[in-house]
């Protein structure tokens, strides 16, 4: 297995620890963009399946710097499925198959559930990108009869996940006694997918999802945001030995994003009925083992406070 990873602001070998040494393990430091760099990757190695999860995912940071979304999830995917043909030619032993998002379908009302025909209509620049690009993944299946399949995924949570996305946030701002942010009123709605369920959904649909299908993988966990940040300020309050509720009073309700999707869920009846998948880890469970293992890596969280990473927040925050 190669994993093939540029290690922007988001990433660091920190992250990898656990694989690093594996014998079947071999990291390279590319960009997805960089037609050179995935062509040398291919001829450098026995690949035969792509999983392509390499993604600008931030949508605040899309709102601020579209351009470099496009250029990666847009363009990188592109040079990935071109440079995917010119080393496959028409095997069929193989497979590139696209990691997506939810997102592409745009908002939800209070009522109802996206499902494999829902039609796209993307809210954000982050969206529209993966839009873009799961059209392209469609269409050079299509076109060429590159072997492809796509999966769609509610909001992930978990360990390792950066600090810019909102569960991270909350634990990382409530740890350092900072005011944690909920945008707008908090009635938005997500589904959360604890991380492990999903890796679990990604190696079935990859080894015995159909060819061309698309898949939707969700949590069947809704929260709206407001439960949630209490949910996961009370965990931390009982890892700590504080009395649950301690840590409410950081939360702050501050201005909205623009073009905030309301609601997100997913019927996820396809991937139950054909490979036998639904998720595991039901959401107290999966913010209790999220907040311990915060807990555990403080020097984890560290690694993450670049200059980059910083200057977005402070900026971004600072307005609202
Ligand atoms: P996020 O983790 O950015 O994922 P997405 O926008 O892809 O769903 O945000 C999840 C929800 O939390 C979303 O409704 C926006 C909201 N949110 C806040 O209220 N405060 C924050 O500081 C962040 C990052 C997100």
């Amino acid at each position: 297995m190669v994993s093939y990873d540029l290690l922007t602001y988001s990433g660091h070998m920190a992250s990898l620890a656990d694989v690093l040494n594996h014998p079947n393990h071999t990291f390279v430091h590319g960009d997805i963009a960089d037609e050179a760099g995935v062509r040398a990757a291919f001829a450098d190695h026995d690949i035969d399946g792509v999983i392509h999860l390499a993604a600008e995912s931030h949508v605040d940071r899309s709102i601020v710097d579209p351009t470099g979304f496009v250029r990666t999830n847009v363009v990188g995917t592109v040079v990935l499925l071109q440079e995917a043909m010119r080393a496959w030619g028409d095997r069929d032993d193989v497979r590139f198959h696209h990691v997506s998002t939810d997102e592409v379908f745009g908002s939800l009302g209070a009522n109802g559930l996206f499902d494999e025909g829902s039609p796209y209509q993307p809210s954000s620049p982050y969206s529209a990108s993966k839009a873009a690009a799961d059209h392209c993944v469609r269409a050079w299946g299509t076109t060429y009869g590159l072997p492809v399949v796509i999966t769609n995924c509610t909001n992930n949570y978990g360990p390792y996940q950066f600090p810019e996305k909102l569960i991270p946030v909350v634990i990382t701002r409530a740890l350092a006694g900072e005011p944690v942010p909920v945008y707008g009123t908090g009635e938005n709605v997500r589904d959360w997918l604890f991380v492990e369920d999903h890796c679990e959904a990604l190696v079935l649909v990859f080894e015995q999802g159909r060819t061309g299908a698309t898949y939707l993988i969700g949590g069947e966990a809704e929260a709206a945001n407001d439960d949630l940040v209490k949910m996961v300020l009370d965990e931390l309050d009982i890892a700590r030995g504080l009395a649950p509720g301690s840590s409410r009073h950081l939360i702050r309700h501050v201005t909205d994003r623009p073009g905030h999707d309301q609601r997100y869920a997913m019927d996820i009846s396809r991937v139950r009925s054909e490979l036998g998948w639904k998720p595991s880890v039901t959401l107290p469970d999966g913010l209790a083992r999220t907040v311990r293992w915060y807990l555990d890596h403080p020097d984890w969280i560290e690694a993450c406070q670049s200059d980059d990473h910083r200057s977005f927040r402070d900026a971004w925050y600072g307005e609202r």
